[in-house]
């Protein structure tokens, strides 16, 4: 039987519904499927033994006057993330997290991307400025080598056969961006499996400040997995294959949670740091995961973060907090000093939103006295910020579950390649309300944008340039865009994957 995407959803999640809402039977209402938390069926390790490992960062097979051009070949191999145990992952370059490619703004980055896995991929650099042909479009597939029955029906994809070259312009401030796969219906597995890492965009500004650099400027990928009992990563996936039927088992559509917490893709692993300051890059890289962050020292106190930077970059001003809740696909560039402590300090990074496991992160052993010339300087940046009175309209979306149909829904419609949602015109301002029924965390493509108001006033996390916001249950929050640079067809989305998978997804396109 050959459905469309949408009648498939709705069948998936109705064979589903009866184990999923027992209380439908009941005739009381379930309201919305939370996030679940999927248990490891291996002995879990024990937390900080394991040293932080860092991504090592990909070399390009050549450079010239104004590019670098790199191949990477996505691949399933096997990692050593328990002891004693394999897992396969998927990875770029059969890594996971993949190298971390460093670009600098006004550069150009060319990638070719070779797909050995017996699935279609999709590659997003996240936070990019990126062209519509090279932003990783969900239908924009690299099919497997000799092809790939699809069930998915776009007449403008663009199909590319077993690899495809991507072109970042890097027409962008510094920051930290991040890719991942991005393949209509099944970005949750394939992120899952390991099909991520880090884009570090460097430029003069940034290298012009006095903050820590070289081995104290630290890249954390944090993300949350379950290991099954032949220790590949667990995943309650309708096929496991990834071939044919999308989706989850009905009762994780609200998102999926793992119980282990990685760290570049260690678990609980420990870093010994300099009596110093250190930068941070933070990024969650979780399916559906948010992390409420703190460095606790001891069971009272706490050593702060000083945010530098956001999604799109430096913010204006170093903004001091005790905790960070971040959200999945969020960054937060952030300097610890860890000076003031006596050598022999262990500072814990906690995750206060969740008992148990996963209410810890990792660990920094202060080991060794260093000399430290950084300092945070009171501006980082200077940049000009867009002027509400500019915006030339206020669209309004809702991101809400539909229970008559059992997904996840932006203006009551699942995600449709042919459905048109809002046509900004090219080099112009606007201002999106966005309104959610429950947590999302809600991402936009090719532009970064400032938070007006976030259920009446900025959020303490919603300073300088977001290209990700997280919303609370019953929330708003009014952004404000400039679209510029590329004409042409992109999507915004709900970035807990499996809301995303699950049809929370829509197209813009600047005209
Ligand atoms: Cu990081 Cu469209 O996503
Ligand atoms: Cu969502």
């Amino acid at each position: 039987m050959k459905l469309r995407r949408r009648e498939f959803l709705r069948h998936a999640a109705l064979a589903g519904a009866g184990a999923m809402f027992p209380a439908f039977e009941s005739g009381c209402l379930h309201p919305r499927p939370e996030a679940r938390l999927l248990p490891s069926l291996v002995p879990l390790p024990e937390p900080f033994q394991i040293p932080l490992p860092i991504p090592p960062v990909l070399k390009p097979v050549r450079s010239d006057a104004g590019a670098d051009s790199y191949e990477v070949t996505i691949r399933q191999a096997t990692a050593r993330i328990l002891a004693g145990i394999d897992t396969t992952i998927w990875g770029y370059d059969g890594i996971f997290p993949g190298p971390t490619i460093e670009a600098r703004t006004g550069r150009r980055v060319c990638l070719l991307l070779r797909n050995a896995l017996p699935v279609p991929i999709v590659n997003h650099l996240h936070g990019g400025h990126t062209a519509p042909e090279s932003d990783g479009y969900p239908t924009d597939l690299i099919l497997p080598a000799g092809g790939f029955p699809s069930h998915m029906h776009d007449p403008l994809a663009r199909l590319a056969d077993a690899e495809r070259t991507y072109t970042y312009e890097n027409d962008q401030r510094a920051a930290t961006l991040w890719y991942h796969d991005h393949r209509m219906d099944f970005t949750g597995p394939q992120v899952w499996r390991g099909l991520a890492g880090f884009y570090i965009l460097r430029d003069e500004e940034d290298d012009g400040l006095p903050l820590p650099r070289r081995d104290r400027e630290i890249p954390l990928l944090i993300c949350d997995r379950s290991f099954d009992t032949d220790g590949s990563f667990r995943y309650p996936a309708l096929d496991r294959s990834l071939r044919g039927t999308p989706g989850v088992d009905a009762r994780y559509m609200g998102g999926v949670l793992g119980d282990v917490v990685l760290v570049n893709g260690a678990p609980w692993p420990k870093l010994e740091v300099a009596s110093a300051k250190y930068r941070l890059r933070i990024l969650n890289a979780s399916n559906a995961r948010r992390y409420d962050l703190a460095l606790r020292i001891s069971s009272r106190a706490v050593l702060p973060f000083v945010q530098i930077g956001s999604d799109g970059g430096l913010l204006a001003q170093p903004l001091t907090h005790h905790t960070i809740r971040i959200s999945p696909a969020e960054r937060f560039d952030v300097i610890v000093d860890f000076s003031q402590l006596p050598l022999g300090s262990k500072v814990t990074l906690v995750n206060q939103a969740a008992d148990g496991p996963a209410g810890r992160i990792m660990r920094f052993d202060v080991t060794r006295g260093e000399r430290d010339e950084s300092r945070i300087p009171e501006t980082l940046s200077s940049f000009a910020a867009v002027r509400p009175e500019d915006a030339v309209i206020t669209r309004v979306f809702d991101f809400s579950y539909s229970r008559a149909d059992h997904g996840w829904r932006i203006n009551g419609k699942p995600y449709d390649p042919e459905r048109m949602d809002a046509r900004p015109k090219l080099n112009t301002t606007e201002i999106w309300r966005l309104q959610t029924d429950f947590n999302h965390p809600l991402h936009l493509h090719l532009v970064h944008f400032q938070v007006l108001g976030h259920s009446g006033r900025p959020g303490p996390f919603d300073a300088g340039w977001k290209d990700t916001i997280d919303l609370g249950p019953g929330q708003t929050a009014n952004i404000l865009a400039r679209f510029a640079g590329h004409r042409g067809r992109y999507v915004f989305h709900c970035h807990n994957l499996e809301h995303e998978d699950m049809s929370m997804m829509a197209n813009f396109e600047v005209v």
